[in-house]
């Protein structure tokens, strides 16, 4: 959603700030802003549009001091204008903000009825006057800060610094994570430890409710009741993670890592010595007991799910529902006795899944969750943790983590399958066997690279777009068109193969591309047919497919992207590979904002 950083530093503040707040741009991009303690109490630089705004201003008007706060905002409540651009201040405090204040209309009435005077549109705003009004009372910065965010309603995650007090920042979060990173008698606040990896490596989490007081050489952390609270101080990894490398793009690099993040994610998940599925360490979840599942997530991830539905319907022979997180608590789902629900999500905070996740959790049925990054909300409230190991994700369309998601439902359906005795022994090694060969046939989807580009020209001239697919590659269709969507603003939709008749053909004509997902199995012919039907029609066909596709169908008029021949198992996730190389090349051919792409963040904290 937004990303926040603060410094007590030793050195001065701007810059530094300014180079965490580029970390984490991926959250949102509409206006950044900084705001640093100088001789004359608070001063501050803010800028609508990315990051790069911000820098140009403070390069002709610099910030002075060694205690900042900065933010990079993707707008809720409020345009994105310099006037909204956080931080926020008044003549006492400053404060950078991430989420929802629900009751902030309440309290900008109340605090303007006592005679303050607000600049901006933003729910935001009111954290500022709030504390400033309880300071004007008497109370001291932090206690002020302290029963400001006790007033408040929502989701928050805030960092503010007071005017006069060069040694002070106080932090809190509510719904939305922040770390406290720690230096050599320096401290620092960030959403996430991206942000902090040029300060430091050593970090702590604070928990769901936690808020926070620090010095340059103290930590003083008090928990949701206001009690002091010890929290461990963790070495985080990843440093690399966060820079592009020589790739063009943080997208293009996560493409590329997937055979490495792949393997990871099978070597935690299979004992690929002995070609078993490892028993997931649940400490209260037993697999035998679960008679029905509920997959639950937003966007690709929740494409993923619907590619695990057909996975443990056949093989686990599990009954599956799949909702999208956004609508699973409104339908009132009726659970059985031996429902578990399986949550799936990159960042772990996306508040639609976590809201879920805790509907699901006051219900008292056991959780489980996909989860890609370590401390995450979702990750500390959930009952048990299917680790995918995709490392930092910065790109905004979501590409290794998509495929790492893959690669832990896959293993989890076949450990669930042998729970209920549906997987033999034999059946075991086959599918394990398929997914330790999984790394390699990705590496081999890759060498289609420079062909897809070629095709992406094309198509990036095109106006819509249909994807389709049958089986576990229709909602891989549902996600190619997604990704093109979301990185190209090129209209699209994914469609099942056999659903085309039913109404969507009346979109074929000879200006529509039909990228078809299709390998040669038991589904082939009947999709084959289809693409007939849009060959009859002039559609514009490409046919990502196998040798054997690509040879049974030598008559049809079609583009061809081949992938490698492989087990039916991960078929799914190695087709995911031209998937996200025909979306990333036709937006780099557009030339849109590939990794931050308009209108969207990497991690959407609001519901
Ligand atoms: C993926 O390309 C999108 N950026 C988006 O749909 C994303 O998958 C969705 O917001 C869920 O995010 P999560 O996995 O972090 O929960």
């Amino acid at each position: 959603m937004c990303g926040i950083v603060g410094i007590l530093g030793q050195a001065p503040a701007a810059t530094r700030i300014i180079e965490a707040l580029r970390r984490l741009e991926y959250r949102g991009y509409d206006s950044a802003g900084i705001a640093t303690l100088g001789a004359d109490g608070i001063e501050r630089r803010r800028a609508a549009g990315k990051i790069a705004n911000l820098a140009g201003i403070l390069a002709s008007e610099p910030l002075p001091g060694n205690t900042g706060i900065g933010h990079t905002r993707w707008a809720t409540h409020g345009k994105p204008t310099t006037d909204n651009a956080h931080p926020h201040a008044t003549e006492k405090v400053a404060i950078v903000h991430n989420g929802i204040i629900e009751n902030y209309r309440e309290l900008r009435a109340r605090l303007i009825a006592r005679g303050r005077n607000f600049a901006s549109d933003t729910d935001s705003e009111v954290i500022a006057h709030l504390i400033t009004a309880h300071m004007e009372d008497g109370a001291a910065p932090i206690a002020a800060a302290e029963a400001a965010i006790a007033g408040l309603e929502g989701a928050f995650a805030i960092a503010c610094i007071f005017a006069g007090s060069d040694d002070l920042m106080f932090g809190a979060r509510r719904g939305s994570p922040l770390v406290v990173g720690v230096g050599q008698s320096e401290m620092f606040l960030g959403s996430d430890a991206i942000a902090l990896f040029p300060f430091t490596d050593r970090v702590i989490y604070l928990e769901e409710g936690d808020s926070v007081a620090l010095g340059r050489d103290k930590v003083v952390i008090k928990d949701k009741a206001g009690r002091e609270a010890a929290r461990a101080t963790v070495t985080v990894q990843g440093a690399a993670a966060a820079e592009k490398g020589n790739y063009r793009h943080f997208m293009l690099k996560e493409i590329h890592e997937q055979p490495e993040t792949i393997g990871r994610t099978v070597a935690a998940l299979l004992d690929t010595v002995n070609e078993k599925v490892r028993a997931p360490e649940f400490p209260d979840v037993h697999l035998d007991r679960i008679g029905q599942l509920a997959l639950v997530a937003c966007g690709t991830a929740h494409y993923a799910c619907r590619i695990a539905e057909y996975w443990l319907e056949q093989i686990a022979r599990i009954p599956v529902e799949c909702d999208i997180a956004s609508e699973f608590r409104y339908r009132s789902p009726v659970p059985g006795t031996d429902s578990a629900a399986l949550f799936v999500s990159q960042s772990g905070e996306t508040a639609d899944t976590l809201a879920a996740l805790r509907f699901v959790r006051e219900s008292g049925i056991k959780a489980i969750s996909v989860l890609n990054v370590p401390q995450s909300s979702m990750w500390r409230e959930t009952d048990a943790i299917l680790p995918t190991h995709a490392g930092p994700e910065i790109g905004v369309a979501s590409t290794k983590a998509f495929t790492a998601q893959l690669t832990a439902l896959a293993a989890f359906t076949v450990a669930l399958g042998r729970a209920h005795g549906t997987v033999s022994p034999e059946t075991e090694r086959a599918l394990c066997h398929a997914l330790i060969a999984l790394p390699r046939a990705v590496a081999e989807a890759l060498r289609e690279e420079r062909h897809i580009a070629d095709l992406a020209a094309e198509l990036s001239r095109a106006k819509s777009a249909l994807f389709l697919g049958r089986g576990a590659y229709y909602p891989l269709a549902l996600e190619g068109a997604l990704k093109l969507k979301e990185i190209t603003y090129i209209h699209a939709e994914g469609c099942a193969a056999g659903e085309l008749k039913h109404g969507p053909i009346a979109l074929v004509d000879e200006k529509i591309p039909v990228i078809v997902l299709a390998p040669k199995d038991h589904l082939f012919e009947k999709t084959m047919s289809n693409v007939e039907e849009v060959a009859a029609r002039g559609g514009r066909i490409i046919l990502i497919s196998d040798e054997a596709g690509h040879a049974a169908s030598a008559g049809l008029t079609a583009r061809r992207i081949t992938i490698p021949t492989c087990h039916p198992l991960i078929g799914p996730i190695v087709a995911a590979i031209p998937v996200q190389l025909i979306a990333y090349y036709t937006a780099v051919h557009l030339g849109t904002d590939v990794d931050q792409p308009r209108n969207l963040a990497k991690s959407v904290t609001v519901e």
